[in-house]
C-alpha cells in the first residue's frame, strides 16, 4: 500500500513512524514532509495548503490512503478533493473540520446542544465589542473567528488590553477575514488537559490524555508558541472525570455535527479546562495536536493504519483501539528566540535511539547529505516509559544527547504533571 501523508512537522513524523510498523505498508510520501522526515518517507517540495499541487501529485504517483493532518488543509477542502480523485482519506471533509476554522461556530453548535463551555459574545463589529468590553470584567478572552496560527486568542487583563485586540483583530485584520467576527469569552480556570480522539461519526474512541505546554519559558511563562512539551497520560484527567466528559463533552458534540449534517471521521481534538464547575470546552480540533501526537502514539499498542482504516468505513465500534500502560514525554528543542527571531542553518547531529525513544523532526531541511535547522520547533525528543517520572528523566536524557549550536528547551516539562501525581 502507498500512503500520502500531508503536513511536514513533528506530528506528521510521530503519524509516519507509526503508520510504518504495518507491514503491508510499501511506501509513505510526505507533501512536504521535511529533511527529518525524509528518513522514513519519501519527501516531495509540496505546500500542505497547495490542493491542486496535491491533487497533481496523485496524478502521477499511486497513492491508497490519505491522511491529512494539518488544520489549514482541512478547513479548504483537502479530503474532499482526494476523495473526488477517489483517494480514500483520513481527515474530516470541509463541512465537518468548520468545528476547528470557525470559533463562532463552534460555539453556536455547543450552545445549541449543551455542551459545556465558556459563556461568550459573537460580535461582527469593534465598536460593538468594545461597547460591551466597557461593561464587562477582566482578564477577558478575546478570539478570532478564524484560524490564526494559533495566535488568535488574546487574554486580555485590561480594558486597554482587550480594546487593543479588537482593533488588531477587527481594524488592522492582523489575521485576515479569520478576524472578520470575534468572540468575546468568559475567563474559565483549572489545570488543561488534551483529549485526542478517534471518530468514524458514530463511535468515538479517546486516546490517552496528554498535558501540553505552552509558553516559551520555564513555570509557564513567556510568550505563547506552538507547544514546547507534552506529557501522557495527564494525571489531572481521572478515570471520573474521562467518564463525565465522554457523556457531556464527547458524544453530544459528535452527535451534535452527524445531526448538524456535518458528520465529523478523522481526529477530533477536544482542548479542556477542568473547571470548578466541571470539564468545559476551551476548543475543538479537527486534527491531531503537536506536539500532543508525539506522545499519545508511541503510547499506542494497536495499529494506527487500521484504526484510520475503520474510521473510513464508519466500523470503529469494532476496531481495537488499545494504548499501553506507562507514560510518554517529548521535549521539543528549539531555536534560540523562538517564537521570535532566530537564526536557522545549524548542523543537528543524532544519537542512536532505544526501543522506547524517538525524536521526531519538526524543521530541518537536508543539505548536502546534513541534515540542518529550519525552523523555530526544531524536533521532539520523546521517551516512553513504565511511569512518567522516568519518562520525563529519559526525555531529557535524550535531549542532551541531540545537538544543535542554538538548541532551546524548557527545563521544566512534566514538572507540574509529577507534582499532581505526588498530591493524589
Ligand atoms: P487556543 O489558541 O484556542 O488553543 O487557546 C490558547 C490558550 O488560551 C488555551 O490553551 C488556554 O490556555 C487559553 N484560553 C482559551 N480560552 C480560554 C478561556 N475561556 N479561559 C481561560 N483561558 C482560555
Ligand atoms: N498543541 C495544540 C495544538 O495542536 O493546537
Amino acid at each position: 500500500m502507498n500512503i500520502l501523508v500531508i503536513g511536514g512537522g513533528g506530528r506528521e513524523h510521530a503519524v509516519i513512524k507509526a503508520l510504518k510498523k504495518n507491514g503491508s505498508v510499501e511506501k509513505i510520501y510526505a507533501l512536504p514532509g521535511n529533511g527529518g522526515i525524509a528518513a522514513d518517507a519519501e519527501c516531495y517540495p509540496v505546500k500542505a495548503t497547495d490542493l491542486d499541487g496535491i491533487v497533481n501529485f496523485t496524478k502521477t504517483h499511486r497513492v491508497d490512503f490519505a491522511v491529512v493532518t494539518p488544520d489549514d488543509p482541512l478547513v479548504l477542502g483537502c479530503v474532499d478533493r482526494l476523495e473526488a480523485e477517489g483517494i480514500p482519506c483520513f481527515g474530516p471533509r470541509a463541512n465537518a473540520a468548520i468545528i476547528e476554522g470557525s470559533k463562532v461556530f463552534s460555539k453556536n453548535l455547543m450552545k445549541k446542544y449543551n455542551i459545556p463551555t465558556a459563556e461568550s459574545e459573537t460580535f461582527t463589529d469593534a465598536d460593538s465589542a468594545i461597547a460591551y468590553l466597557k461593561k464587562g470584567s477582566f482578564p477577558a478572552v478575546i478570539k478570532a473567528d478564524g484560524l490564526a496560527l494559533g495566535k488568535g486568542v488574546i487574554i486580555a487583563q485590561n480594558f486597554n488590553e482587550a480594546e487593543a485586540a479588537v482593533r488588531e483583530i477587527m481594524c488592522d485584520k492582523v489575521f485576515g477575514a479569520s478576524g472578520n467576527q470575534i468572540l468575546i469569552e468568559e475567563f474559565l480556570t483549572g489545570p488543561e488537559v488534551s483529549v485526542l480522539s478517534f471518530t468514524d461519526g458514530k463511535t468515538v474512541v479517546p486516546m490517552v490524555s496528554s498535558m501540553d505546554h505552552k509558553r516559551a519559558g520555564d513555570n509557564d511563562t513567556g510568550l505563547n508558541t506552538g507547544g514546547m512539551g507534552t506529557v501522557a497520560p495527564n494525571p489531572y484527567y481521572t478515570e471520573k472525570i474521562a467518564e463525565e466528559c465522554y457523556k457531556t463533552i464527547f458524544l453530544p458534540t459528535v452527535s451534535a455535527m452527524n445531526a448538524e449534517g456535518r458528520t465529523f471521521q478523522g481526529c477530533l481534538y477536544f482542548g479542556l479546562m477542568l473547571t470548578p464547575k466541571g470539564p468545559k470546552v476551551i476548543e475543538y480540533n479537527c486534527r491531531f495536536g503537536d506536539p500532543e501526537t508525539q506522545v499519545v502514539l508511541p503510547l499506542l499498542q494497536s495499529d494506527l493504519l487500521t484504526i484510520m482504516q475503520a474510521v473510513r468505513a464508519g466500523t470503529l465500534s469494532s476496531c481495537e483501539v488499545k494504548f499501553k500502560k506507562g507514560a510518554a514525554c517529548c521535549v521539543v528543542l528549539a531555536s534560540e528566540g523562538y517564537p521570535q527571531k532566530y537564526e536557522t542553518g545549524f548542523e543537528i547531529t543524532f544519537p542512536q535511539t532505544a526501543e522506547n525513544e524517538s525524536v521526531y523532526v519538526a524543521g530541518a531541511k537536508l543539505e548536502n547529505g546534513k541534515l540542518l535547522t529550519s525552523g523555530g520547533r526544531v524536533l521532539g525528543a520523546v521517551a516512553a516509559a513504565e511511569s512518567l517520572k522516568e519518562a520525563v528523566t529519559g526525555a531529557y536524557a535524550l535531549a542532551e544527547r541531540i545537538g544543535f549550536a542554538n538548541a532551546y528547551k524548557r527545563k521544566d516539562i512534566g514538572r507540574r504533571a509529577l507534582a499532581a501525581i505526588e498530591e493524589k
